[in-house]
């Protein structure tokens, strides 16, 4: 019943602002020109679904359909990380949209309102803090959050203020209307590709902490200075990252990445006296990542000392990992088996809002099929028809939660 063609059509229309035309990928990070027109495009594509839209304290974007005193949520972001693809986040939004626009075309009045959000900043990548808007949905954003600063000393507070928000005092009301959350997403990883399925059911997400890590050296001439004297911050930072590839190669079901590294003063002659990288360290369980940090600064600690160089940390955001309704995933499935799927259960690896939602809220996640698992890239690809199989799926749950 869905609209399949209008849904690729803003899917592409969409994925156009912050896209690089070199490399296809797309840039769209929080409070900046690009996140702005990527909001008035939405906010439009909700006014045609028939929803009131507002933007609320952090600037997440609402739409509302219907009225009520109990809510059924569907959402998802409108960000990117850097020369991301088109589909993370984007779809989630757009799909929960048709999925309005489908009961509104259809005069299907919800006995519930039913509201769709495209939650701020999810990503991280301009102020190293992602899950932005849920985490304040969900009452979890703290004032001192809001000094955090991108790359140009631009804090988040600063940030609010430039689209006309008040950051001070930070007033988000209490959400305790919402009865469900739910959360369309391609699956980024290749499980559903290789089980020939086209959508799954999420049973629990994977949550990261984010670590910053300063490795200071001495930076000196690179021709006078002897080698054994040295105290490279770069050969250091290189030994760590390493060694934390090694402890997690030998851990099952955790992941851990260095995506990020600033070495300085980064000159060809001269040895690197300063090295800032991240860490970004996931699990489906709490007290394994609690552990594995520890082991981490323990042995990045030892290596500091042997190679006499400082070494110092900090977190810069730490979530916790959910799990999915059970109610809610059964609903799913029901409405995966009346397309005649198989109904597939499935953890998620990457984050996603649906995190912070199930602070407040049972949350329940359904995943699209990504082609090789790619995603973060601009070669993310899910498939038009596995799309509009999806929106089928949760226009069918969505419409059985609000009757
Ligand atoms: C965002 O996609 C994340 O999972 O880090
Ligand atoms: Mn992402
Ligand atoms: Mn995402
Ligand atoms: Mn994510």
């Amino acid at each position: 019943m869905i609209n399949g063609e209008r849904l690729l059509q803003h899917l592409e229309d969409l994925s156009q602002i912050g896209r690089n035309e070199a490399t296809g990928g797309v840039n769209r990070f929080s409070f900046t020109s690009e996140e702005k027109q990527a909001i008035e495009l939405v906010m439009t594509y909700m006014e045609e679904a028939g929803m009131v839209v507002t933007i609320d304290a952090i600037g997440n974007l609402i739409g509302t359909y219907g009225e009520g005193n109990e809510t059924i949520m569907l959402g998802s972001h409108i960000d990117t990380v850097p020369e991301g693809g088109k589909y993370d986040g984007a779809l989630g939004v757009l799909a929960a949209i048709e999925v309005v626009h489908t009961m509104h075309a259809q005069q299907l009045i919800p006995s519930k309102k039913i509201q769709v959000v495209a939650f701020k900043d999810e990503e991280g990548t301009r102020f190293d803090f992602g899950l932005v808007g849920s985490r304040a949905m969900a009452g979890l954003l703290t004032e001192g959050q809001l000094q955090f600063t991108d790359k140009n000393g631009i804090s988040i507070e600063e940030a609010m203020k430039a689209f006309q928000l008040s950051p001070y005092p930070f007033e988000q009301p209490p959400r305790d209307d919402i009865k469900a959350y739910l959360e369309m997403h391609i699956e980024q990883g290749k499980v559903l590709e290789n089980e020939g399925l086209p959508v799954g059911v999420v049973t629990g997400i994977a949550a990261p902490v984010w670590l910053e890590i300063t490795v200071t050296g001495v930076s000196e001439h690179a021709g006078a200075t002897p080698m054994p004297i040295r105290q490279d911050a770069l050969t250091a930072a290189s030994e760590m990252i390493l060694a934390i590839e090694q402890l997690l190669n030998n851990t099952t079901g955790s992941v851990a990445t260095v995506g990020k590294l600033t070495v300085s003063p980064n000159g060809t002659n001269v040895i690197p006296g300063k090295v800032t990288f991240t860490i970004d360290l996931r699990d489906i369980d709490e007290s394994k990542i609690n552990v594995l940090e520890a082991t981490i600064l323990q042995q990045l600690q030892q290596i500091a000392t042997r190679r006499n160089v400082m070494l110092s940390s900090k977190v810069l955001q730490r979530v916790k990992p959910a799990k999915t309704d059970a109610v809610l995933q059964q609903q799913l499935a029901t409405s995966i088996e009346k397309q005649g799927i198989q109904p597939y259960f499935l953890v998620s690896g990457a984050g996603h809002d649906a995190m912070n939602i199930a602070e407040i809220a049972p949350i329940a996640m359904l995943f699209v099929r990504s082609k090789d698992g790619i995603s973060h890239n601009p070669l993310e690809y899910s498939s038009a028809e596995d799309i509009v199989i999806a929106t089928a799926i949760f226009y069918d749950t969505v419409v059985e939660l609000s009757k």
